[in-house]
C-alpha cells in the first residue's frame, strides 16, 4: 500500500510562513520530500505536480519530467496540488 497522498498548498498559509522555497515549507508540513544539494542542480527533490503554477528563484540545472518540479529553488504562483509522501512517526 502507498503512502502518498495528494496535498494542497494554500498560497497564503506558504506567504504566512516565511519559508522562501516550497522544500522548507513542505518540511514543515511534515511531508517526506527528498532532498541534497538543496539548489537546483541535483534533482533529488523532483515532486509530482498535480495543478498549480510555481515560480523558479532561478532557472534550475537539474533535468525535470513533465509535471514535476523542484520544490527546494522555487515558491507557488498559485495553490498548488502535488503528491508526497507524509513522514512515519
Ligand atoms: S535538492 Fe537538489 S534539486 Fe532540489
Amino acid at each position: 500500500m502507498s503512502d502518498e497522498i495528494e496535498f494542497t498548498l494554500v498560497m497564503d498559509d506558504f506567504n504566512d510562513s516565511k519559508k522562501t522555497n516550497i522544500l522548507e515549507y513542505l518540511e514543515q508540513q511534515e511531508l517526506n520530500v527528498h532532498y541534497h544539494c538543496r539548489d537546483g542542480f541535483c534533482g533529488a527533490c523532483r515532486t509530482p505536480l498535480v495543478s498549480g503554477d510555481i515560480h523558479y528563484h532561478k532557472e534550475p540545472l537539474a533535468f525535470i519530467r513533465s509535471g514535476e518540479f523542484l520544490p527546494c529553488c522555487s515558491t507557488p504562483k498559485t495553490n498548488l496540488k502535488i503528491t508526497a509522501k507524509q513522514n512515519s512517526k
